[in-house]
């Protein structure tokens, strides 16, 4: 006589399926993720990266969810350097820009590897504001800024660290970094290392409740 019906077995192993589906990860707290999973920071090429704004992929970024983050930088620039000459490191379509303009900057330069990106960018026509296609690790200028802005750009860089260091020289005396990146494990661990590197003078977090999604955004400067 058979232990099971064919049904049952098919229940059965339906459920395991449906247990080996159940998203694990997601219940690990962010620090131990970080603390046991290799760092992973990639760079993508300029080709990849103007083929997604082409298509559209980064579209999303002018999206409701996005605000926290834009409306946080704009906050810091706001409260630590209102007059501020500011580097955006990584700017994409010039979103930031937007946000900025409506303060008292004294200039805005954008920098970014696309220059699908950064057409898109000059093409918003965003006055006083400055677009420069440049990879920030061969960056050079002789210009300082007040604040130097890492807006979801450091998952790309292989040393964000070193890239940092390498800019504090392009930073005024008294000036600034502010960082954000999205909440997830291989941030962490670059967190870890920034706060290692540098004075963190604050940082929030953002949660986009609809979406579950978080941000920190953190002011640093060099020690
Ligand atoms: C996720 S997007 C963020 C865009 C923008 N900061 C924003 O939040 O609206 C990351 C941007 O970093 C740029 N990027 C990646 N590696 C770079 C590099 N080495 N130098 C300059 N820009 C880079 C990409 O082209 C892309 O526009």
């Amino acid at each position: 006589m058979a232990l099971f019906t064919a049904n049952e077995l098919v229940g059965t192993a339906r459920l395991v399926k449906k247990i080996l589906e159940w998203p694990v990860h997601k219940f690990i707290p962010v620090a131990i993720k970080a603390a046991i999973l290799p760092r992973r920071n990639t760079s993508i090429s300029d080709q990849r990266w103007n083929r997604e704004y082409q298509s559209g992929e980064w579209e999303f970024l002018s999206t409701t969810k996005e605000v926290g983050r834009y409306s946080v930088i704009l906050g810091y620039c706001l409260h630590f350097k209102p007059t501020a000459r500011v580097l955006d490191v990584g700017c994409g379509t010039g979103i930031l820009a937007h946000w900025l303009s409506s303060a008292a900057i004294s200039s805005y330069l954008g920098i970014d590897l696309s220059a699908a990106a950064i057409e898109k960018a000059r093409q918003s026509t965003i006055e006083g504001a400055e677009f420069a296609v440049a990879d920030v690790t061969a960056f050079k200028t002789s210009r300082l800024f007040d604040v130097i802005v890492f807006n979801e750009i450091l998952y790309y860089l292989r040393t964000p660290e070193d890239e940092m260091r390498r800019l504090a020289q392009s930073l005024a005396p008294g000036g600034i970094f502010i960082v954000s990146m999205w909440h997830h494990a291989d941030g962490a661990s670059t967190w870890k290392r920034l706060r290692a590197g540098f004075e963190e003078l604050d940082c929030v977090r953002i949660a986009h409740t609809p979406s579950g999604l978080k941000w920190n955004v953190a002011v640093l400067r060099p020690r």
